[in-house]
């Protein structure tokens, strides 16, 4: 006899809000094929993120012949934007009233810091949503590992590699900026496996004096090149480099630069040639690795029970090697930021 739980058809509505991360088409397929499979519910698909729930805003149906082939594929079939519905005069009752037009039972919200606060607000004003974490950047609290890091993680060591042979061959300085505002995952991870000289990320402003000091010390002992990996949101101790005021609807500053400041500060100082590589969107673009795959289609499917069970306020996230439910607020409580002594630990091996 089929459950009474299996029985129960049920709508929701699907979005994808800020950067655009490896293995959001992973997500959106598992929630969908087991939504419709399953459980036999159905699915809106809202387009750009939030804008897409907002009066006016786009959607198309979802279903499994439409998801169909994404598995594999960057990018979001939804797209996405930075569109924060609580800089509308009354964007949460605009939520409320396409969810009533579309007859939706709730939302699921894939996204990062801004589109999980955002959905967490929602939440505490009475609107079913839950979330599911995603940011390249691994900086969300209340899980272990975002997909898309991977993914992230692989392209920039995949440079520093590149790099590496032709530093060696002109005795050059390089110094790659990756990723990461407030968090240096992916700096510490792909500079250690790459092999760094010196490491530079947001958490531990640095000094210049002792960046020069490891380049020349490698100088004295013959090795006339280095590798620098530096976080974008990395800052030297005496204050920020930044010059760009743009800001998006979350405040947020648009970052780059320290990489081409370092090069000419080092240049300056330690009196060798320095060239910046800045790898920008490309660690966000592109195929997800096997990782984020089977990460985010675990994160896709655990989505779609939770829904169903009306869990709403939650989100799954990897603990340990498990998936598991957590309140949707802690990941936004507090970025989960690259500990002093992790640090500190690979640190040793600087210079
Ligand atoms: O949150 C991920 C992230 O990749 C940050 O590291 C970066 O600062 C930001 O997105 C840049 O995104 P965009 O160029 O789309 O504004």
């Amino acid at each position: 006899m089929q459950s009474r739980r299996l029985r129960v058809k049920m709508r929701f509505g699907i979005l994808t809000g800020g950067g655009d991360c490896p293995g959001l088409n992973a997500v959106i397929r598992a929630a969908v094929r087991k939504g419709i499979g399953h459980y036999g519910h159905s699915f809106v698909g809202f387009r750009d993120g939030w804008r897409g729930v907002l009066r006016d805003g786009e959607h198309d149906e979802l279903t499994i012949e439409s998801t169909k082939g994404i598995l594999h594929r960057g990018g979001t079939i939804l797209g996405s934007s930075r569109t924060n519905p609580f800089k509308r005069e009354d964007g949460p009752g605009e939520v409320r009233e396409t969810l009533t037009t579309l007859d939706l039972d709730g939302l699921i919200a894939i996204g990062g810091e801004d589109t999980l606060g955002a959905a967490n607000q929602l939440h505490r004003e009475g609107i079913p949503v839950l979330g599911v974490p995603k940011t390249i950047d691994n900086d969300l609290g209340a899980t272990d590992q975002t997909f898309g890091f991977d993914t992230a993680l692989h392209v920039a060591t995949e440079a520093i590699d590149r790099l590496h042979t032709t530093a060696e061959s002109h005795q050059r300085v390089l110094i790659v900026e990756v990723m990461g505002r407030h968090a240096g995952w992916i700096a510490l991870h792909s500079g250690v496996a790459g092999g760094a000289d010196v490491i530079l990320v947001p958490e531990e402003p640095f000094d210049l004096d002792d960046v020069c000091g490891h380049i020349r010390r490698r100088a004295e002992r013959g090795r006339r090149f280095s590798i620098v990996v530096v976080a974008e949101g990395a800052v030297p101790q005496n204050g920020s480099i930044t010059e760009d005021a743009a800001t998006d609807e979350f405040g947020h500053a648009r970052l780059g630069g320290i990489g081409h400041w370092l090069e000419r500060e080092i240049e300056r100082r330690a009196g060798v040639e320095a060239r910046a590589t800045v790898l920008g969107h490309i660690q966000r673009g592109g195929t997800p690795t096997a990782f984020d795959r089977v990460l985010a289609t675990r994160l896709g499917l655990a989505a779609i029970d939770a829904a169903h069970d009306r869990r709403w306020g939650t989100m799954p996230a990897l603990r340990g090697t498990r998936v598991e439910l957590v309140p949707m607020a802690d990941a936004v409580a507090e970025l989960r930021t690259v500990p002093r002594e992790d640090y500190e630990a690979f640190s040793v091996l600087f210079g």
